[in-house]
């Protein structure tokens, strides 16, 4: 294999630490295949607000753009909470979807048997969850039209427009389609159909787009129902699709279902370079101090090389390791419980790299 150039973005808060934890499995997993790795670092949220006055630097999109692929910690913090809307740390994140042509997110929601416990729904309900979430990126409220607060007829008011075209809800379900064939055949399409009209062409091209897959059967859900049936019986779900919006709220419900968030990766991919990033956020009160988990970037990278690099076997050694250290009893504070044996950020990264 050819060398692969990867941009890691650490970003703020605990990304520094994550990040590195990732670049010593990548590193380790390389030099046990005949993959060649370069690393490259670029700054993105509010460590290029302070550097350079713009979350999202031209160098830090062009080094992306360049780049087999992107592996990214997490930005944002309080320290930049009060800059103005559009400088705001996560117009970094928003900026690069945009940039890279990133039109799908995939949450793998997968709960490891060891950490079964943790999960706040009962072990019976909760073993055997495997979901894979496929969030549209690129479009629907995120990137509507937006009008900051201002005064309209003596009232202030502030809006932002929930627009989709068919061809974009097209692709995503056509990519979730192609997922589900991979997996168990059924792909639950979400919107909110009896109240919006955006929902309501969502809803359609889905099933046009569906009809397409012979082996696949597509069913639908509203939102509000889907958040509560993943409480109930999360183990009827394979394959979810949904919006930009819905799968934000929608993928913070999944990923505690298996415990912790800072177990849970994603894969952001489309037209150009991919991009691997935990779904959790910067953390800046744990910055520093070794408790940030780095399972989520880890398996971020397992993605990485999955997706981008077409490395399967590395993906799903790098997974194994993981599961096999969370068997062993290691966790991080956040998984820590009596009896189990805690260890910093850097020493979790440490027993997966001595797995491999
Ligand atoms: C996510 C995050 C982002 C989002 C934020 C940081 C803009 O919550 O990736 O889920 O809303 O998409
Ligand atoms: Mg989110």
């Amino acid at each position: 294999m050819s060398e692969k150039n990867i941009v890691v973005i650490p970003g703020d808060g605990i990304g520094e630490e994550i990040t590195s934890a990732a670049v010593r499995i990548l590193n380790k997993i390389a030099s046990k295949s005949n993959i060649t790795l370069t690393f490259e670092k670029h700054l993105a949220g509010g460590a290029a607000i302070d550097a350079y006055g713009v979350p999202l630097p031209d160098s830090t999109i062009k080094a992306a753009k360049n780049a087999d692929a992107v592996l990214l910690g997490a930005v944002g913090g309080p320290k930049w909470d009060s800059v103005p809307p559009e400088i705001r740390a996560e117009k970094a994140i928003l900026g690069l979807r945009k940039e890279l042509g990133l039109y799908a997110n995939l949450r793998p929601i997968k709960v490891s048997e060891a950490l079964i416990e943790f999960s706040p729904l009962k072990a019976a309900a909760i073993s055997g969850v495997d979901i894979l979430l496929v969030r549209e990126l690129n479009g629907g409220i995120y990137y509507g039209a937006k009008n900051e607060a201002a005064m309209v007829n003596g009232v202030e008011q502030a809006s932002d427009l929930e627009i989709y075209s068919a061809p974009e809800v097209r692709r995503i379900v056509t990519l979730a389609c192609q997922a589900a064939k991979l997996r168990r055949n059924q792909v639950v399409s979400v919107d909110k159909a009896n109240v919006l009209a955006s929902s309501r062409l969502w809803r359609k091209v889905a099933n046009e787009t569906a009809k397409t897959f012979a082996d696949v059967s597509l069913s639908h859900l509203y939102v509000d129902n889907c958040a509560m049936q993943l409480i109930l019986a999360p183990k009827q779900f394979d394959v979810i699709v949904t919006n930009n919006l819905f799968g934000d709220i929608l993928s913070d419900e999944a990923a505690v279902l298996t415990g912790s968030i800072g177990m849970l990766p994603s894969a952001s991919i489309g037209d150009g370079t991919g991009l691997y990033e935990p779904i959790h956020g910067s953390a800046p009160d744990i910055a520093g101090l070794g408790l940030a988990n780095p399972v989520g970037t880890i398996l971020s990278a397992a993605m990485l090389l999955r997706y981008s690099l077409g490395a399967e076997q590395a993906a799903n050694q790098i997974e194994q390791a993981v599961e096999q250290v969370l068997v062993e009893g290691y966790r991080t504070a956040d998984l820590y419980k009596h009896g189990s044996t805690k260890v910093t950020t850097e020493e979790m990264a440490g027993l997966i790299e001595g797995k491999l």
